[in-house]
Protein backbone atom coordinates (compact mmCIF):
# COMPACT_ATOMS: atom_id res chain seq x y z
CA UNK A 1 0.00 0.00 0.00
CA UNK A 2 1.31 3.14 -1.10
CA UNK A 3 1.86 5.76 2.13
CA UNK A 4 -0.93 8.19 1.64
CA UNK A 5 -0.35 12.10 2.07
CA UNK A 6 -3.18 13.24 4.08
CA UNK A 7 -3.28 10.15 6.71
CA UNK A 8 0.65 11.34 7.53
CA UNK A 9 0.10 14.82 7.99
CA UNK A 10 -3.05 14.27 10.14
CA UNK A 11 -0.93 12.02 12.14
CA UNK A 12 1.87 14.24 12.49
CA UNK A 13 0.00 17.17 13.20
CA UNK A 14 -1.73 14.89 15.95
CA UNK A 15 0.60 13.46 17.40
CA UNK A 16 2.54 17.08 17.44
CA UNK A 17 -0.81 18.53 19.34
CA UNK A 18 -0.94 15.56 21.95
CA UNK A 19 2.95 15.35 22.89
CA UNK A 20 3.10 17.07 26.01
CA UNK A 21 0.04 15.01 27.35
CA UNK A 22 0.74 11.57 25.90
CA UNK A 23 2.68 9.93 28.68
CA UNK A 24 -0.23 10.88 31.24
CA UNK A 25 -2.48 9.54 28.82
CA UNK A 26 -1.06 6.31 28.04
CA UNK A 27 -0.51 5.47 31.70
CA UNK A 28 -4.56 6.22 32.42
CA UNK A 29 -6.07 4.60 29.63
CA UNK A 30 -3.55 2.20 28.02
CA UNK A 31 -1.65 0.51 30.72
CA UNK A 32 -1.14 -2.90 28.68
CA UNK A 33 0.83 -0.58 26.32
CA UNK A 34 3.16 0.52 29.18
CA UNK A 35 4.08 -3.34 30.26
CA UNK A 36 4.98 -3.93 26.71
CA UNK A 37 7.49 -1.29 26.57
CA UNK A 38 8.71 -3.09 30.09
CA UNK A 39 8.59 -6.15 28.78
CA UNK A 40 10.57 -5.67 25.54
CA UNK A 41 12.94 -3.50 27.66
CA UNK A 42 13.68 -6.72 29.77
CA UNK A 43 14.48 -8.72 26.70
CA UNK A 44 17.60 -5.84 25.79
CA UNK A 45 21.25 -7.27 26.35
CA UNK A 46 24.21 -5.13 25.18
CA UNK A 47 24.78 -2.74 22.38
CA UNK A 48 22.45 -0.53 20.55
CA UNK A 49 18.75 -0.18 20.23
CA UNK A 50 16.53 1.99 17.57
CA UNK A 51 13.29 2.40 18.59
CA UNK A 52 10.78 2.84 15.72
CA UNK A 53 8.21 5.66 15.78
CA UNK A 54 9.46 5.93 19.43
CA UNK A 55 7.24 8.96 20.01
CA UNK A 56 7.92 10.27 23.78
CA UNK A 57 10.70 8.20 24.10
CA UNK A 58 9.73 6.00 27.12
CA UNK A 59 11.58 2.59 26.16
CA UNK A 60 14.38 4.66 25.33
CA UNK A 61 14.71 6.18 28.76
CA UNK A 62 14.37 2.49 29.60
CA UNK A 63 17.15 0.74 27.47
CA UNK A 64 19.80 3.98 28.67
CA UNK A 65 19.45 3.30 32.19
CA UNK A 66 20.61 -0.59 31.10
CA UNK A 67 23.61 1.03 29.09
CA UNK A 68 22.44 0.41 25.94
CA UNK A 69 23.20 2.74 22.91
CA UNK A 70 19.82 4.89 22.04
CA UNK A 71 18.05 5.46 18.59
CA UNK A 72 15.16 6.84 17.87
CA UNK A 73 12.88 7.57 14.83
CA UNK A 74 9.48 9.32 14.75
CA UNK A 75 7.59 11.59 12.10
CA UNK A 76 6.31 13.80 15.12
CA UNK A 77 8.68 16.36 16.14
CA UNK A 78 6.57 17.32 18.86
CA UNK A 79 6.97 13.81 20.38
CA UNK A 80 10.51 13.55 19.33
CA UNK A 81 11.24 17.20 21.44
CA UNK A 82 9.95 14.88 24.65
CA UNK A 83 11.85 11.57 23.64
CA UNK A 84 15.00 14.35 23.52
CA UNK A 85 14.31 15.64 27.40
CA UNK A 86 14.12 11.84 28.75
CA UNK A 87 17.60 10.66 26.80
CA UNK A 88 19.38 13.81 25.81
CA UNK A 89 22.12 11.56 24.82
CA UNK A 90 20.20 9.55 22.43
CA UNK A 91 20.15 9.58 18.64
CA UNK A 92 17.06 11.02 17.07
CA UNK A 93 15.66 11.53 13.77
CA UNK A 94 12.15 12.87 12.46
CA UNK A 95 11.48 10.78 9.84
CA UNK A 96 9.20 7.56 8.00
CA UNK A 97 9.11 4.35 9.06
CA UNK A 98 8.85 2.92 5.36
CA UNK A 99 12.33 4.57 4.62
CA UNK A 100 14.59 4.40 7.57
CA UNK A 101 17.99 6.59 6.65
CA UNK A 102 20.07 3.98 8.66
CA UNK A 103 22.43 1.56 6.93
CA UNK A 104 21.37 -2.22 6.60
CA UNK A 105 22.03 -4.51 10.09
CA UNK A 106 23.07 -1.58 11.72
CA UNK A 107 21.36 -2.10 15.35
CA UNK A 108 21.22 -5.02 17.46
CA UNK A 109 17.75 -4.23 18.47
CA UNK A 110 14.74 -3.07 16.46
CA UNK A 111 11.59 -2.58 18.43
CA UNK A 112 8.38 -0.74 18.32
CA UNK A 113 5.67 -0.49 20.56
CA UNK A 114 1.99 0.66 20.19
CA UNK A 115 2.92 1.75 16.90
CA UNK A 116 1.59 -0.02 14.38
CA UNK A 117 -1.67 -0.63 14.21
CA UNK A 118 -3.07 2.57 12.72
CA UNK A 119 -5.46 1.96 9.65
CA UNK A 120 -3.54 3.35 7.06
CA UNK A 121 -0.04 2.17 8.42
CA UNK A 122 1.09 -0.76 5.96
CA UNK A 123 2.99 -3.42 8.68
CA UNK A 124 4.54 -5.37 6.06
CA UNK A 125 6.41 -2.37 4.52
CA UNK A 126 7.62 -1.40 7.99
CA UNK A 127 8.47 -4.75 9.12
CA UNK A 128 10.95 -5.00 6.12
CA UNK A 129 12.33 -2.13 7.07
CA UNK A 130 13.30 -2.72 10.64
CA UNK A 131 14.60 -6.32 9.54
CA UNK A 132 16.71 -4.74 6.96
CA UNK A 133 18.33 -2.42 9.90
CA UNK A 134 18.77 -5.35 12.10
CA UNK A 135 21.84 -6.86 12.44
CA UNK A 136 22.72 -10.86 11.74
CA UNK A 137 21.71 -12.39 15.01
CA UNK A 138 19.83 -9.69 16.29
CA UNK A 139 16.53 -9.08 17.47
CA UNK A 140 13.01 -7.39 15.77
CA UNK A 141 10.32 -7.03 18.63
CA UNK A 142 6.82 -5.48 17.82
CA UNK A 143 4.42 -5.40 21.09
CA UNK A 144 0.49 -4.39 19.10
CA UNK A 145 -3.02 -4.99 19.43
CA UNK A 146 -3.12 -8.17 17.09
CA UNK A 147 -6.12 -9.32 14.75
CA UNK A 148 -6.20 -13.00 16.54
CA UNK A 149 -9.15 -14.15 18.96
CA UNK A 150 -11.59 -11.78 18.49
CA UNK A 151 -13.75 -14.06 19.85
CA UNK A 152 -16.67 -12.59 21.78
CA UNK A 153 -19.62 -10.39 20.05
CA UNK A 154 -17.92 -7.47 22.36
CA UNK A 155 -14.84 -8.13 20.84
CA UNK A 156 -16.06 -7.80 17.43
CA UNK A 157 -17.99 -4.62 18.09
CA UNK A 158 -14.46 -3.52 19.35
CA UNK A 159 -12.46 -4.37 16.48
CA UNK A 160 -15.36 -2.93 14.45
CA UNK A 161 -15.06 0.22 16.50
CA UNK A 162 -11.72 0.43 15.95
CA UNK A 163 -11.71 -0.12 11.89
CA UNK A 164 -13.34 3.34 12.00
CA UNK A 165 -10.38 5.19 13.47
CA UNK A 166 -6.24 4.51 13.48
CA UNK A 167 -6.56 1.82 15.40
CA UNK A 168 -7.52 -0.60 13.49
CA UNK A 169 -5.75 -4.28 14.98
CA UNK A 170 -3.63 -6.72 12.41
CA UNK A 171 -2.38 -9.83 11.65
CA UNK A 172 1.02 -9.30 12.76
CA UNK A 173 1.71 -12.93 13.00
CA UNK A 174 0.42 -13.49 9.44
CA UNK A 175 3.01 -10.37 8.01
CA UNK A 176 6.20 -11.95 10.11
CA UNK A 177 5.38 -15.15 8.25
CA UNK A 178 4.97 -13.33 4.93
CA UNK A 179 8.14 -12.27 5.16
CA UNK A 180 9.55 -16.18 5.82
CA UNK A 181 10.01 -15.12 9.68
CA UNK A 182 8.19 -17.46 12.58
CA UNK A 183 8.16 -14.89 15.68
CA UNK A 184 8.06 -15.84 19.19
CA UNK A 185 4.99 -14.73 20.95
CA UNK A 186 4.13 -13.65 24.11
CA UNK A 187 0.47 -12.47 25.04
CA UNK A 188 0.37 -10.09 27.78
CA UNK A 189 -3.18 -10.00 27.54
CA UNK A 190 -5.68 -11.67 25.00
CA UNK A 191 -5.30 -8.29 22.84
CA UNK A 192 -1.87 -7.39 23.09
CA UNK A 193 1.00 -9.39 22.39
CA UNK A 194 4.60 -9.34 21.76
CA UNK A 195 6.08 -11.02 18.55
CA UNK A 196 9.76 -11.41 18.31
CA UNK A 197 12.54 -12.75 15.83
CA UNK A 198 15.80 -13.52 15.53
CA UNK A 199 17.27 -12.21 12.33
C1 LIG B 1 0.81 5.63 19.75
S1 LIG B 1 2.36 6.43 19.49
C2 LIG B 1 3.50 5.22 20.16
C3 LIG B 1 4.74 5.85 20.70
C4 LIG B 1 5.66 4.92 21.46
N1 LIG B 1 6.24 3.90 20.60
C5 LIG B 1 4.99 4.31 22.66
O1 LIG B 1 5.13 3.10 22.90
O2 LIG B 1 4.34 5.05 23.40
C6 LIG B 1 2.60 6.22 17.73
C7 LIG B 1 3.82 6.97 17.21
O3 LIG B 1 4.01 6.61 15.83
C8 LIG B 1 4.49 7.77 15.16
N2 LIG B 1 4.27 7.58 13.71
C9 LIG B 1 3.09 7.50 13.06
N3 LIG B 1 3.29 7.35 11.73
C10 LIG B 1 4.64 7.31 11.55
C11 LIG B 1 5.48 7.16 10.39
N4 LIG B 1 4.97 7.04 9.16
N5 LIG B 1 6.81 7.12 10.57
C12 LIG B 1 7.35 7.28 11.81
N6 LIG B 1 6.61 7.44 12.94
C13 LIG B 1 5.27 7.45 12.81
C14 LIG B 1 3.70 8.90 15.78
O4 LIG B 1 4.28 10.17 15.55
C15 LIG B 1 3.69 8.48 17.26
O5 LIG B 1 4.76 9.04 17.96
Amino acid sequence: MKERNSPRIWTTKTYNRISPYYDRFMKRFFPIGEIGRERIVETLTTGSVLDVACGTGTLLAMAHDKGLRCFGLDISGGMLAQAKRKVPDGHFLQASFYQMPYHEGQFDHVVATNALSGTFIDVKKVLEEMLRVCSSGGCVSIAEWPKALQGSFMDRLLVWFASLSEDAPKDYLGVFRTLEYEPEVEMLSKKFHIFRVQK
